[in-house]
């Protein structure tokens, strides 16, 4: 069905630009010759109403909380599929047969292996610096060591390059903990899945055998799953249009690890966890909503909102769930778990809240169940950037194989000085 076109008005003049649907989700405007035909731009710079690409990766609805990858429900996946699974439906479009996942899997556990001289860059760090700083610098410095698959014309690189980066972030986040705590770098080992084999090279030392337990196993693939890709969020459109520079994969990822780093986006598991342990008890908790009410008060509930979801974010539902299944398999207690169920439920009844329609997001859950897994808080922004490379991946390819693709480059309003002339300084 063609739609209408939009009519657009501006002074005494009108131009009409096509409407155009998509299989499921709202309409675009596409505006592309509204400047040639009106000299105006458009204006929209937290791109609230803004559709940057056509992508057939992820929808997601977020009045209704619906999350889906390549059309299959994110409760679905998080229940019967498995991490390396949803990385073959995203970068390929369907689900694999058994003898298409055996494949991928012996590819990606293949390649898991970095280079050895790429251990080095680490002892360029204090022990302590954060975690996502060294994820920046090491994986920046990929395509210094990968040259063979940066020519990002040739889809065969991009394929190789692809694995690589999906292979090589955990042994890379494994190396960055390891560094962080002064334990050597544990190698990966083949014999394991590509969760277990993580949680050996972050958890496993070389003095003892380490066994990989499977409950923590599952949860950790689930989590994985519940971060690999998310639409056009602020990091996967930083590694789109860094990409679409034609700039090699491994400084677009690092361009979205740098992104991700921030506590409004990836950054926010850390400052949940963080804020849920300041809050510390149930009745310190009104406190802390007052705050985020206050306008006059910077302070956000981390964890809450989010610029797409206007409802229950499906996978703050699924970490939930995961959280009371490994807190039960492991006889866990940890008081923020409470803390967090606390302020969920007084949150959820609040007018402020639920007129602005704020609700636990992935980030909410996410740190209280990696906090019981073993990992420290400055880990828990890695492991999402380790878990989203597929998604920005599979958007930076789909990105780079569009045949419309051209460089990003955004207008402005200008409010700046209108031209004046130099004066000397003897004259200022
Ligand atoms: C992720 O985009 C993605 O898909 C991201 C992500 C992904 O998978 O890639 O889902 C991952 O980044 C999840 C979000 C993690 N961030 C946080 O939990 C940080 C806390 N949340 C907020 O900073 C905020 O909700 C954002 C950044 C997530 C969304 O911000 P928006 O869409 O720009 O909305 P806004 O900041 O304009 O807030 C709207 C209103 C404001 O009040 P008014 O100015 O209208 O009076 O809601 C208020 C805000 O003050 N508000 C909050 C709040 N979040 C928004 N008030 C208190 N606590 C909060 N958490």
């Amino acid at each position: 069905m063609t739609n209408a076109p939009a009519k657009i008005s501006i002074g005494d003049k009108t131009v009409e630009a096509p409407v155009r649907s998509g299989t499921i989700g709202p309409d675009v405007v596409d505006i592309r010759k509204l400047y040639g035909q009106t000299g105006a731009f458009t204006f929209d710079p937290g791109f609230m109403s803004t559709a940057a690409c056509e992508s057939g990766l992820t929808y997601i609805d977020g009045d209704e909380g619906i999350l889906l990858h390549r059309g299959y429900p994110i409760g679905q996946l998080a229940e019967q599929s498995s991490f390396l699974e949803v990385c073959y439906l995203l970068l390929n479009g369907e689900l694999p047969s058994k003898g298409e996942l055996d494949t991928f899997t012996r590819t990606i556990t293949r390649h898991t292996m970095v280079h050895e001289q790429l251990s080095t860059f680490y002892r360029g760090f204090r022990r302590d610096a954060h975690p996502m700083a060294i994820m920046c610098g090491v994986v920046g410095a990929l395509s210094a060591f990968y040259h063979d698959s940066t020519d990002i014309a040739d889809p065969e690189q991009r394929r190789i390059a692809s694995h690589r980066l999906i292979a090589k972030m955990p042994t890379i986040a494994a190396m960055a903990y390891k560094y962080s705590v002064g334990q050597p770098f544990v190698y990966p080992d083949n014999k394991l899945s590509y969760t277990g084999n993580f949680l050996k090279m972050t958890f496993g030392v070389p003095a003892e055998e380490y066994v990989v337990h499977p409950a923590i196993e599952a949860a950790m693939d689930r989590i994985f799953i519940l971060h690999a890709d998310h639409e056009q969020n602020a990091s996967t459109s930083t590694v789109r249009l860094a990409g679409s520079s034609g700039a090699n994969p491994f400084a677009c990822i690092a361009a979205g690890i740098a992104c991700l780093w921030g506590p409004a986006h990836g950054g926010a598991n850390e400052a949940a966890l963080n804020m849920l342990r300041e809050i510390g008890t149930p009745d310190r908790i009104p406190h802390y909503i007052a705050r985020a009410k206050d306008k006059n008060d910077p302070f956000r509930l981390m964890g809450f909102g989010h610029r797409v979801y206007k409802n229950y974010d499906p996978r703050a539902t699924v970490m939930q769930q995961t959280l009371r299944e490994v807190f039960d398999a492991l006889k866990l207690k940890d008081p923020v778990f409470d803390v967090a169920l606390q302020l969920e439920e007084m949150a959820l009844n609040d007018p402020y809240f639920i007129e602005k329609k704020l609700f636990p997001n992935v980030d909410f859950y996410s740190g209280v169940i990696l906090s019981a897994i073993g990992f420290p808080t400055e880990m828990f922004t890695v492991l999402f950037a380790l878990a989203r490379t597929v998604g920005w991946v599979a958007q930076w390819n789909e990105m780079i194989s569009d045949p419309e693709q051209k460089i990003g480059r955004p207008r402005q309003l200008y409010t700046g000085p209108v031209q004046r002339d130099y004066v000397a300084i003897d004259k200022r």
